[in-house]
């Protein structure tokens, strides 16, 4: 198969490479020539620094890599979506299958992903649509190190699809669903907890806090999927506990690593000027606290982080806010 990837970065690349182990034959398109010159000539990935198969190749030439396949994958940052979608479409002639490894959610509308691309592209051209997502670190993926992850569509060929272009016997094990919306929104809320974890550990606050910010925060994920109308079983899954899970313990976790800057005294100007990484985990969070108000949802971890990136709120005078609430029954 012939795959186009829009977006050259760590995580592009990384899937580029699993798609290239699994003897698929892959362009990168990427705005930053920079980066379409280290895999040309390099074959390395800017971001990550790190070797990628040397049969991937890159283009700066939108046109070139929207015609190479009728299967696109989709790895942008969510902030600049819209852009890149606007101008795949004026390119666009022949129906394609999209696939979005992307996570996050529109602060301003709360929209998915999927539903951007419902909005944007012309029926005519939307063959249909996959989330690929699940605990994956790029920096493990592009080491070819144990992964699994689930490939959702409302379409479940399409999911299928998606499952055999990507699934391998060595190392990346891929399952199907077809909770799309379970899948899109656990991917992105995820982010918000990493950013909590990552402010406890620069706090020094310790395992314990750690786990129960872990516990309780996929309660908060699950007043969200009821109200919004996603499969409470997804929570169980990859795309539930599984990404909060490694986001909330790993390093690796851009978000994770805001979150302890944060936790070290950093405000959020200065935390972001010294990522050189998308944090998707700040409009997710006001996305997040906007739909909370809005439909009236108790979600009191999601609010706290919102005070503290958004209203300068001293993190410790969020967590005692926490501690402060009435008693409750667990379950
Ligand atoms: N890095 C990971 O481990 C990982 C894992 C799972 C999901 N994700 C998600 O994948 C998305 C991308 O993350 P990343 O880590 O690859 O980010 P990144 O910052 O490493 O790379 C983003 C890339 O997109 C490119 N880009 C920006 N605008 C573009 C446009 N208009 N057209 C084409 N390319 C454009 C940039 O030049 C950059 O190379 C995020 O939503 C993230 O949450 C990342």
């Amino acid at each position: 198969m012939k795959v186009a990837v829009i977006g050259g970065g760590s995580w592009g690349l990384a899937l580029s490479s699993v798609l290239s182990n699994n003897k698929h034959q892959v362009l990168v398109y990427d705005v930053n020539p920079k980066i379409v010159e280290k895999i040309n000539k390099l074959h390395i990935s800017y971001q990550l620094d790190e070797d990628i198969p040397k049969d991937i190749v890159a283009t700066n030439n939108l046109s070139e890599a929207i015609n190479f396949s009728d299967t696109i994958l989709f790895v942008v940052p969510t902030k600049v979506l819209r852009v890149a979608l606007k101008d795949v479409i004026q390119i666009l002639q022949a129906p394609k299958l999209f696939i979005n490894a992307a996570k996050g959610i529109e602060p301003e509308t709360f929209l998915r992903v999927s539903e951007i691309f419902e909005e944007m592209v012309p029926k005519k051209y939307l063959k249909g649509f996959v989330a690929l997502s699940g605990p994956s670190h790029a920096e493990e993926v592009i080491r070819n190190m144990t992964t699994a992850v689930t490939c959702a569509s409302e379409d479940e060929k399409n999911a299928l699809f998606a499952q055999k272009l990507f699934h391998n016997n060595d190392y990346f094990r891929v399952y199907s669903s077809t909770d799309l919306k379970g899948a899109e929104l656990g991917g992105a809320l995820k982010n918000i907890f990493a950013l909590a974890s990552g402010l406890i550990a620069g706090k020094g606050l310790g395992d314990n806090a750690r786990a129960a910010l872990i516990t309780r925060g996929l309660v908060e994920m699950q007043k969200f999927y009821e109200n919004y109308g996603a499969d409470t079983l997804s929570l169980f899954g990859l795309t539930g506990i599984g990404d909060l899970v490694v986001t909330c313990t790993s390093p690796h976790s851009r978000n994770y690593q805001a979150g302890f800057k944060i936790g070290h005294g950093k405000d959020l100007k200065e935390t972001l000027n010294s990522m050189t990484m998308v944090v998707e985990g700040i409009r997710t969070c006001e996305a997040a606290y906007k739909y909370a108000i809005y439909h009236d949802l108790d979600l009191p971890i999601i609010k706290a982080i919102y005070y503290v990136l958004f209203n300068d709120m001293d993190p410790e005078i969020a967590l005692k806010s926490l501690f402060e609430r009435s008693k409750k029954k667990e379950i």
